[in-house]
């Protein structure tokens, strides 16, 4: 009988840590239910002590999922797990885990630690932890640069301790498979109580090597593997998700490992990962990318329509990539609504339902068909933000061959409302002018991307621009059919997002 691996989702805490990828709770509790449908065994929901923030969104995730188990990340300081558990309090499953560097370039240059006052702080940290829940994960950070008999002693000391998952990461990206196997199997000979405990992976991608050398550790014995939804994370990000588990869906006797995941959802849950956080996934991405089922050379047509297995390994079907459906129009009702948002894996609240029928009736009144990229869309941008300084209220532009484009823009800001006229080399361009005059920002723009959502004419715009502000990095995006508005909110949303960082620094979280 094959092994079931753990699936221990950290888009909403590792992967929020890529630029720009910054999540409202409201938009991390959107993502937990929908890993929920997917089947991860575990969601880390944040990393409570590092912002207010974070600590609603692992105590709202932790509330409203109780068939799922919530993790919530710490460091080895009794603070950091207080939090954690003040986060998870009331539930039977709820996770601490708790990371303690063991490298010595770690334990040098950032710790200023021993080897064994490392080993009593971790010991110490998980006996603490285990005082609130009786599931406790170990992380030992750095662990592929840490010396090995160092390593399998503290992954002992912290299984008697009461860790219940030993985890192994390779933090900077920096191993690779056949060395990695190894490290995970000398663990399996030397660690005697290994047995008591799921040792776990945790895989970057700063050599593009983060899915291997994740699998290449399940083959040795690794129980749980921690990824993400389309491989988002610090830097170079972290293991796809998707990858690992098509892998060993579709390798089942190489790898003789399977997951809980329901692999129809796969392709749902990367679409709202990819519209909530603005990072958007690049055409050739294994698994969900828009090209990884598409065949372009003539041998490969021929080959496919033969038979399909010629030239795919998996089908689309198999992770839930839809045919771009034409569902609703003018006439749709509330319900048909609240149906296929269902269907696309939006589970909203009447309140949610009536601002996202709302905003359904503006755009059946401005564009004739309506897909479910488009009400995608709608959704995301509905519960995109909940704090706003800055509101569009008006957008006029004109221009022309021979004639400089002029661009109107009236804001609210807190409430009041402002209006400046701007000329610039293009509408867009004078519109930013405008917006960048009444917002008084001091923010560079490092990115303006756009594309059509669906095809047509009449497709919505979707605009995606990164925003640099003292070295704070932002993503705000929309879409709109008309461009040079969704691009003016596109810029405003990144501005809001910009704002709410300085209020939380502000605030010292
Ligand atoms: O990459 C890493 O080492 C981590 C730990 C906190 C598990 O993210
Ligand atoms: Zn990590």
């Amino acid at each position: 009988m094959s092994k079931v691996i753990k699936i221990f989702d950290t888009t909403l805490r590792d992967g929020e840590q890529s630029p720009g990828a910054a999540m409202s709770v409201e938009q991390k509790v959107q993502i937990a239910r929908q890993l929920v449908r997917l089947r991860v065994d575990i969601i880390e929901a944040g990393f409570p002590i590092s912002s207010e923030s974070d600590f609603e969104a692992v105590k709202r995730i932790s509330a409203e999922l109780p068939y799922v188990t919530v993790a919530g990340l710490a460091r080895a300081l009794s603070g950091d797990i207080d939090r954690v558990a003040e986060a998870i309090k009331g539930r039977d499953n709820g996770r601490i885990h708790v990371f303690l560097a063991t490298s010595d370039i770690h334990l040098k240059y950032k710790l200023k630690m021993e080897r064994d006052e490392v080993l009593k702080a971790a010991v110490s940290a998980v006996k603490y932890a285990r005082g609130y829940t009786s599931d406790v994960e170990f992380s030992a950070e750095d662990a592929t640069r840490s010396d090995w008999d160092f390593l399998c002693k503290i992954t002992e000391e912290t299984i008697k301790a009461g860790a219940t998952t030993v985890n192994i990461p390779d933090t900077v990206g920096y191993t690779v498979p056949e060395e990695y196997s190894e490290l995970i199997s000398y663990l399996f000979n030397k660690v005697p109580n290994i047995d008591k405990a799921v040792i776990s992976v945790h895989c970057h991608n700063d050599l593009g090597l983060a899915v291997a050398n994740s699998l290449s550790a399940v083959l040795k014995g690794a129980g749980q593997v921690e990824c993400t939804i389309n491989g988002i994370g610090e830097r170079a990000g972290n293991a796809a998700m998707e990858e690992i588990v098509m892998a060993l869906k579709t390798r089942p006797a190489f790898f003789n490992a399977d997951t809980n995941i329901v692999t129809g959802e796969i392709y749902k849950t990367s679409r709202l990962v990819s519209k909530i956080t603005g990072m958007t996934v690049q055409p050739n991405k294994a698994i969900v990318g828009d090209n990884a089922f598409a065949h372009e050379s003539g041998v490969h047509q021929d080959g496919y329509l033969k038979e399909r297995s010629t030239y795919e390994v998996l089908k689309p079907e198999d992770v839930g990539i839809p045919k771009s459906k034409l569902i609703l129009g003018k006439l749709s009702g509330r319900h048909a609504l609240k149906d296929r948002l269902l269907e696309l894996g939006y589970a909203l609240n009447d309140l949610e339902l009536d601002k996202a029928f709302e905003r359904f009736k503006m755009l059946s009144n401005q564009k004739r068909h309506i897909f479910d990229e488009d009400l995608e869309a709608l959704v995301v941008e509905g519960t995109s933000r909940l704090y706003e300084v800055f509101c569009l209220t008006h957008l006029y532009t004109s221009g022309g061959t021979d004639k400089k484009p002029i661009a109107l823009i009236k804001l609210t800001i807190n409430g009041n409302e402002y209006e400046k006229e701007c000329d610039g080399d293009g509408p867009v361009d004078a519109a930013y002018r405008a917006i960048g005059e009444l917002t008084k920002t001091k923010s560079t723009l490092n990115k303006f991307e756009i594309k059509s959502i669906t095809g047509g004419t009449d497709a919505l715009g979707e605009v995606v621009v990164t925003l640099e502000e003292d070295g704070r990095v932002v993503r705000g995006s929309a879409s709109d059919p008309n461009i040079i508005v969704a691009s003016a909110k596109a810029y405003i949303n990144a501005l809001n997002k910009l704002e709410e960082k300085k209020i939380n620094v502000k605030k010292g979280v």
